[in-house]
């Protein structure tokens, strides 16, 4: 049996998609353990899991430093990555949302401030709306409040960051979920260990979700 490494995202999904492996049994350890460890063994399965940056996932995985990964739909997208998209975890269930001030006041050129910038420019694109990007790298519902960008897109997920900013949501752009994608060349040399593993969560999936 092929070694396979496994790349998760730090964060948010990190904890549903570990809650997930260990149903599937794998030997990963409890949430609270995890707070600094980057790589983790599972000798009994062959498999080696590193928890990276999410946005840097599908670029673990595309050059083959990770076999597969775990990575959210939105950042799946933004990175446009050279990979597969093998399956829909249906983890980590949240919203990507245009949000902004109630009475939101546009420029003539609305400013929209992002991390996801390919994401939302496509979004406005197809709407036939011209905007202005600014690219931000977290924290973004600051902008509005200051004044820098008209409103935002962002992930939503309990609405609270919005709530607690005094933002509200006014378009929803995609519902989004954690995906399992594999490296290209990984998924022909290690075709069996790959469907082994898609074959058990997709059980834990179903299980899951009814
Ligand atoms: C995301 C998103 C919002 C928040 C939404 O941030 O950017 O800030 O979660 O969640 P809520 O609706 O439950 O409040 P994340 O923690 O992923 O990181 P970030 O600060 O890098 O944006």
């Amino acid at each position: 049996m092929e070694k396979l490494v496994v790349a998760l995202p730090k964060g948010r999904i990190m904890y549903e998609a570990i809650e997930m492996l260990r149903e599937c049994g794998f030997s990963l350890p409890k949430n609270g353990d995890l707070s600094r460890k980057l790589i983790i063994e599972d000798e009994s399965a062959q498999m080696t899991f590193i928890l990276a940056k999410p946005s840097d996932v599908p670029i673990y995985v595309e050059y083959g430093a990770a076999d597969l990964g775990v990575v959210g739909k939105d950042v799946l997208l933004e990175e446009n990555r050279d990979v597969y998209e093998l399956l829909d975890l249906k983890i980590a269930a949240c919203r990507l949302c245009v949000a902004g001030m109630p009475n939101t006041k546009y420029r003539m050129i609305p400013r929209i401030a992002t991390k996801f910038s390919r994401v939302a420019s496509d979004y406005f694109r197809q709407q036939g709306k011209q905007v202005e990007i600014i690219k931000l790298n977290g924290s973004i519902e600051i902008a509005p409040l200051i004044g820098l960008a008209d409103c935002i897109v962002d992930i939503v997920s309990t609405g609270r960051t919005l709530k607690e900013n005094g933002l509200v949501e006014l378009e929803e752009i995609m519902p989004i979920t954690s995906r399992l994608i594999a490296n290209r060349m990984s998924y022909r040399m290690k075709h069996s260990e790959i469907t082994h593993i898609v074959d058990t969560l997709e059980k834990t999936i179903t299980n899951n979700n009814g």
